[in-house]
């Protein structure tokens, strides 16, 4: 895996697996119609592993990294011929009580660092780069808290592939060659009633979870009338394999604008196996029997983007037409 070296130099931009961060900057923009516009952001896309050492080298324990993802609109207007196979805009879903809208986004930029101040640093040169032409549609900056819990007190992430299982499940591979390597992201942000929440009793909590909430143990809820958050985003085929997605969810908000969230971000092989997580959980299994964290926690925006590798990246924009 590429990380062997990243003591001593910066991670190279798209590295899916850089590791998981004290912080991280999630933005989503639309990229405005004009030759002049898409011509900028193609030059700033081919120069963003430059990017990523100038701020990065600063401070190499730091950590900097940054992945881009792009959209299937924006996809189609660099190139026509060629794109990922299974990349298209965010389906919103609509269950019984509880709905996940679709909302804009041409470029997600993913940048994650050990000091905030690196990733403010890096956002900011790359927006005064991207110039007027993009428009931001979300911005948001999460940190860790405490041991990797989201604002709802439980530990996320541990479920994560490791080792070889990671580009297993998070990396396109042989069955899409032109763009193996890459990745597809899906991201929402969520914003949660804590209020709501606390007066949930712990135990209640830890079933909706599929997870004790202090010391973090899967609960087997095989038998339990209502599958837990656990199970219904656990995806397994006829045969009996599992696929899994890495995961790099981060808390952010305001106490004094009463803003408690969880931004969700989902690096897949596969795309329909994140939008098979997402059927489970707003339609339920059986149906009806959805996923009880969105009793308390609320989608605003919903996107979809295939995060190319380095190389398929400057390819893409090196190649793009009409500039
Ligand atoms: C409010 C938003 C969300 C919160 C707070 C949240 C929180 C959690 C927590 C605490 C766990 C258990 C620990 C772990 O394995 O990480 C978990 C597991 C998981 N979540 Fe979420 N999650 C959210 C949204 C989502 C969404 C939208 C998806 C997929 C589309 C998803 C997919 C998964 C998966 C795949 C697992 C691991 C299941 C397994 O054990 O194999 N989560 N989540």
């Amino acid at each position: 895996m590429s990380g062997k070296n990243w003591d001593r130099v910066p991670i190279d931009a798209q590295s899916i697996d850089a590791p998981l961060s004290m912080a991280a900057v999630f933005l989503v923009v639309t990229v405005a119609n004009e030759a002049s516009t898409l011509a900028k952001v193609c030059s700033v896309l081919d120069g963003l592993d430059d990017l990523v050492k100038t701020v990065g080298f600063r401070d190499l324990s730091g950590r900097l990294s940054c992945i881009a993802g792009i959209g299937r609109a924006l996809w189609d207007r660099l190139r026509q011929d060629k794109r990922p196979k299974e990349l298209k805009p965010f389906a919103p879903i609509q269950g019984a009580v509880h709905a996940a809208p679709a909302t804009p986004g041409d470029l997600l930029f993913h940048i994650r660092s050990e000091r905030p101040d690196l990733c403010f640093e890096f956002e900011r040169i790359l927006l005064d780069s991207l110039g007027d032409g993009v428009t931001m549609v979300d911005e948001v900056s999460g940190f860790r808290y405490f041991d990797a819990r989201d604002l709802l007190g439980f530990v996320d992430g541990t479920a994560n592939p490791t080792g070889l299982d990671l580009p297993a499940s998070a990396l396109v591979g042989d069955e899409d060659d032109d763009f193996a390597g890459g990745s597809y992201v899906v991201v929402q942000k969520y914003l949660h009633d804590l209020r709501a929440w606390k007066q949930t009793p712990t135990p209640v909590q830890e079933e909706i979870i599929g997870r004790t909430k202090i010391d973090n143990i899967e609960i087997d809820d095989d038998d339990a009338p209502r599958k837990s958050h656990k199970s219904l985003a656990t995806i397994t085929d006829a045969d009996g394999n599992e696929y899994d997605i890495l995961r790099d969810n981060m808390p952010f908000g305001r106490p004094g604008h009463q803003e408690f969230g969880t931004y969700f971000i989902g690096y897949s092989r596969y795309l329909w196996v994140i939008e098979k997580m997402l059927q489970r959980m707003y339609v339920g299994d059986p149906p009806g029997a959805y996923d009880r964290l969105l009793d308390f926690s609320t989608p605003h925006t919903g996107a979809t983007f295939f995060a190319p590798t380095r190389s398929t990246l400057q390819m893409l924009v090196q190649a793009a037409p009409e500039k």
